[in-house]
């Protein structure tokens, strides 16, 4: 069994834990790090984790956890893991996996050379929704795919907590990812990128692109940290097209318009997936057998997939950045 300590006492660490505990194990959770004492130690308590503290070091020194699950802020992910691996453990980071791709590729690099598992928490691409529907796109179902719209904007945070440049807050990082991971899961990595948005304190706050791929096929793209956008996503085809209902990247359901002419026009099929405790068990499970395997990624979102989107979301953060200068200058 996999023993694993977690890093950051969080939101998502509260959702995280039970789901790793109830695909690895109710003792599988060995102890919780986080900067505050009183915090960690109600966490701990609450997920019935033996142990908690605020000494990153003594978490990893401790031979009886063999990886962590990094869910602290983004700028902090990149520095964490590195020296998680250097001791020797497995990670697994949420997303995004770092705050470039520059970042990410110095985790994979010294995972791979430390010789331990690395991968970014990309759970949409485990929910059983996205598979089933992404598999239907692959075998053509919905024709050839010609374009895809998703967009993921609230305005944030609703706990009131600003965003921080320090923190690495970022509406691309933080949402834009899952819109332009969805996209390049179905199209591939595009060969263009047109984005413009919004930035607030050093923080791009909202963002919109397009991105351009070999054969044509466009994704249209938007995320916001001020606003609310619709919060589904749309996947077009010369046959027929698939919606995700909201919130897309955690979808349970979808409409399928294709197959038939009344199927496409006036009744699509209503696919529905319940979610798996909170939404992370099938990707946890793909941990788990990897781990199992002796394997150090997963195959379905690996170095090259998790590279891919961070090399889009560096050119639509550096495009968003590029506007506003501009806009400061008055050009
Ligand atoms: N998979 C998903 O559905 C999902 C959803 C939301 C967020 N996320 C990702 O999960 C990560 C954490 O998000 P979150 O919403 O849980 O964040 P959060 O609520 O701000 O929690 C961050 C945790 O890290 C600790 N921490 C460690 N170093 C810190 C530092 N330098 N500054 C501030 N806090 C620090 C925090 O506080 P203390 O040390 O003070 O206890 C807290 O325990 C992000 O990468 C985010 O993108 C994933």
């Amino acid at each position: 069994m996999t023993r694993w300590a977690v890093l950051g006492t969080g939101m998502i660490s509260h959702q995280f834990v039970p789901d790793l505990q109830s695909v690895f194990g109710d003792d599988s959770v060995i102890v919780v790090w986080g900067r505050d004492e009183a915090r960690t130690s109600v966490f701990a308590e609450r997920h019935g984790i033996a142990a908690s503290t605020t000494d990153l070091t003594e978490v990893l020194r401790r031979d009886d956890v063999d990886a962590v699950y990094i869910a602290t802020p983004i700028a902090s992910h990149a520095a964490i893991a590195i020296e998680a691996i250097a001791a020797g453990k497995h990670v697994l980071i949420e997303k995004p996996m770092g705050s470039s791709a520059a970042e990410i590729v110095q985790i994979f690099d010294a995972a791979e050379a430390a010789g331990v598992f690395a991968m970014e928490a990309m759970w949409m691409k485990f929910n059983p929704l996205h598979v089933d529907l992404v598999q239907r796109v692959k075998v053509g179902l919905t024709g050839e795919p010609r374009s895809i719209s998703a967009t993921f904007g609230m305005p944030t945070p609703p706990n009131g907590r600003a965003w921080t440049v320090e923190r690495g807050d970022s509406a691309v990082l933080d949402r834009g990812i899952y819109a332009v991971t969805l996209a390049q899961w179905v199209l591939g990595e595009p060969v263009a990128v047109d984005a413009s948005g919004v930035v607030e304190d050093g923080t791009d706050v909202e963002a919109r692109a397009t991105l351009t791929f070999t054969n044509g096929a466009r994704a249209d793209v938007a995320c916001s940290a001020i606003g609310f956008l619709d919060q589904s996503a749309t996947i077009n085809g010369t046959l027929g097209w698939i919606t995700i209902e909201p919130m897309f990247w955690a979808g349970t359901t979808a409409r399928v318009h294709a197959g038939s002419v009344e199927a496409i026009m006036h009744s699509p099929e209503r696919v529905v997936r319940p979610r798996e405790g909170s939404g992370f068990q099938p990707m946890l499970g793909s941990v788990a057998d990897a781990l199992a395997a002796g394997e150090r990624q997963v195959a379905r979102h690996d170095r090259a997939a998790t590279l891919a989107v961070a090399r889009t979301l560096d050119v639509i953060r550096e495009q968003v950045f590029d506007s506003n200068r501009d806009h400061e200058i008055g050009g």
